[in-house]
């Protein structure tokens, strides 16, 4: 964000309120009612949740302990047996629903795919017999890297369905980070497409998945699923691979819904960190589906006429929780598109809304921004009509993206959803309810119902309104992250023990810096780590620096977000050669290339400046203020006194 955006969020203070017809038909209608639930849930979250989920999800067998809250460590609804898949599916087929669109899909040249819940749950079944057949079992993990095909959801829901936990790796990353996170996952199969359309042009993801398994770098796979998607050349190996829909035409589309327990690990998410290799998120069955069931249900108003579309992909925690799980549990209309705005095709979005008479929309503030540079005319010449609520999640907005948002796309009649929330809390935790929850432009609002949220010092202490401190929750909640998938010490370290326990009181800190204002409302600022977030997309500066460091030329590196108006922030690199190396433009690019094959586009720096040396303090710390100072052409802000040699600053200063 901008000073000037930090500034103008300091001095917000409109409200608007949800429209007076949309909040009388929704099924939490104004403050008094949410006030209401959160206090209730705060006075007895254990009896909330359970009523809850006993209402909300069918169960095989119910739980004889709501939590069990060894810190950090959570459990709940012990020993309740269910599967994601029943609630997602086979419940719904017993009701008018049967033959409801269950996913509508828009694909890239044009193509487009209706599955109704009858025909998801056949496909979902036909695909967990594959995977059985191809040996395959309960609790054998299974990567998936896909582009925005149904097939994508259909494999997903497959795995659930046999308790094969799955750990979707978003299809824009290397071959080199899929091999990172198959690895650590120790995955037996892998299911991806020959290849997926992205803007206007083709990205092998099957070469990719060659690429990664090379010299059977990852032995714990065995098996390849490769689904006919853009139908360009690639390499079948006789044994491993196998075609989707080869093996689907003579699969049964009998598969009962294995019996989970609610602790059973329902998928692996790799995030980034502060520190170290991407992390494996651990989710687990019963408290996932029933929170990311609750909290679209709430937040969005979900009613069964909508047509709800997230434009996230499945390879985020927002395309898991709010394209596929939380919307189909809720017997929802889920719209999944393949495509992404580009030149060629400016108004799609705005194409697929009209379409398909979207009812809810839920996109990032960088998409919105991007818009708001394309200009009016091309929402405009559409018809919206059909938008009654909108949402925006993965970033802060600005106000000022916050008001178009509202009049141009949302006809100053619909309500705008900004849900905070992580990887790692699976689902909204900071959210407005569309009906109740009156909004400010910039503030995600109020905590959902069950999640005591707080703003305190480093030392844990709460610290007054419209003071900044760190963002942290006070009690377990339901689809909290149970884990790092294979390091309970990394877990323990990095989000329960950042802010030391005291008297056995253990806060969730978040990595963000926030600001809550005299009525409780919550006004995100941004990570506090070394974490950025370009175009909404979490990026460890750890990692960029390790790619950049695995390059020959590169002695030492240094990554810092820059501020960027449209996507937040943008990569900014650092960058001391070693003493064979030139200094040139062709390096620049080859060392960015670089960085796209060791993580992904993704990751490309923005800019890469050489430096003879880097500001570091007297005891070898790399000081990253400085950086972020000169990457954005700021003034440096802080002592320089204990840098170890103050000429570095200048040198850098003169670029190069
Ligand atoms: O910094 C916050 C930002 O995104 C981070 C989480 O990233 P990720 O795990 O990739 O999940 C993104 C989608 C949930 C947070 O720590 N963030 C997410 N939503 C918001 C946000 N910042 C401000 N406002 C939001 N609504």
């Amino acid at each position: 964000m901008s000073d000037t955006t930090i500034e103008s969020i300091l001095q917000e203070h409109r409200l608007f309120s949800p429209p007076a017809d949309l909040a009388a038909q929704a099924e939490i209608q104004g403050m008094a009612a949410y006030e209401q639930l959160y206090e209730q849930a705060k006075a007895d979250p254990e009896g909330f949740w359970a009523e809850l989920a006993a209402q909300e999800l069918h169960w095989f067998q119910s739980w004889n302990q709501v939590l069990d809250w060894q810190p950090p460590f959570a459990k709940w609804f012990v020993n309740g047996k269910l599967n994601i898949t029943y609630n997602c599916l086979d419940r719904h087929l017993t009701t008018w629903r049967r033959n409801k669109a269950a996913l509508i899909w828009e694909g890239e040249p044009g193509d487009s795919r209706t599955l109704t819940y009858a025909q998801l749950y056949r496909e979902v079944c036909q695909m967990a017999n594959v995977l059985k057949q191809l040996g395959v079992q309960k609790g054998d993990r299974v990567g998936i890297y896909m582009p925005m095909i149904p097939e994508a959801a259909i494999a997903m829901l497959a795995c659930a369905r046999i308790g094969a936990p799955h750990t979707v790796v978003f299809g824009g990353f290397s071959a080199e980070a899929l091999k990172d996170r198959l690895e650590d996952a120790q995955a037996k199969l892998v299911i991806t497409a020959d290849g997926g359309f992205r803007k206007d042009k083709v990205v092998p993801l099957k070469a990719a998945v060659d690429q990664a398994l090379a010299n059977n770098s990852v032995p714990s796979v065995q098996h390849v699923l490769v689904v006919q998607r853009t139908r360009e050349e690639i390499l079948m190996e006789p044994g491993r691979d196998r075609w989707w829909h080869e093996l689907q035409a003579g699969a049964s589309a009998d598969c009962p819904a294995e019996p989970m327990d609610s602790e059973d690990l329902l998928f692996i998410l790799y995030t980034s960190g502060t520190t170290g290799k991407p992390k494996g998120v651990v989710h687990t069955t019963g408290g996932y589906n029933l929170y990311t069931h609750m909290t679209l249900k709430w937040a969005f108003d979900l009613k069964d006429t909508d047509v709800y579309w997230c434009t996230a992909d499945v390879g985020w925690i927002t395309g898991h929780s709010y394209i596929v799980y939380g919307p189909l549990s809720n017997g929802a209309t889920t719209v999944m598109y393949e495509g992404v705005p580009r030149p060629s095709n400016l108004g799609c979005f705005w194409d697929v809304i009209e379409k398909y008479g979207v009812t809810i929309f839920y996109t990032a503030p960088t998409a919105i921004r991007a818009f708001i540079k394309m200009g009016d005319e091309l929402p405009k010449a559409r018809n919206l009509s059909s938008l009654r609520i909108l949402g925006t999640v993965g970033e802060p907005i600005n106000p000022e993206a916050w008001m178009w948002y509202h009049q141009v796309i949302g006809g100053e009649r619909c309500p705008i959803v900004d849900t905070w929330w992580q990887t790692e809390t699976g689902g909204f935790m900071i959210t407005p309810l569309a009906g109740a929850t009156p909004t400010k432009p910039g503030s995600a609002t109020r905590p959902f119902p069950g999640i005591l949220a707080d703003v305190v010092d480093i030392e844990g202490n709460p610290v007054p309104d419209n003071t900044g401190g760190y963002l942290v929750v006070r009690y377990p909640w339901p689809s909290m992250m149970r884990t790092v998938y294979g390091d309970d010490d990394r877990f323990r370290r990095t989000y329960w023990e950042y802010i030391p326990p005291k008297d056995g009181q253990y806060l969730y800190f978040a990595g963000d810096g926030v600001r809550r204002d005299a009525d409780g409302y919550f006004w995100i600022m941004g990570r506090v780590d070394d974490v950025i977030n370009v175009s909404g997309h979490r990026l460890g500066t750890m990692e960029i620096e390790s790619a950049l460091v695995s390059h020959p030329a590169v002695a030492e590196a240094a990554v810092v977000g820059r501020k960027d108006p449209v996507r937040g922030e943008e990569v900014f690199a650092f960058v001391t050669l070693e003493r064979s190396y030139s200094p040139t433009d062709a390096l620049k690019a080859e060392l960015k290339q670089h960085v796209v094959q060791e993580i992904g586009a993704i990751a490309r720096p923005s800019e890469i400046q050489f430096a003879d040396a880097l500001p570091k303090t007297r005891s070898g710390k790399i000081i990253r203020r400085f950086l972020r100072n000169l990457a954005s052409g700021e003034d440096l802000v802080g002592d320089a006194s204990t840098m170890e040699d103050q000429s570095v600053l200048d040198q850098l200063r003169q670029g190069s």
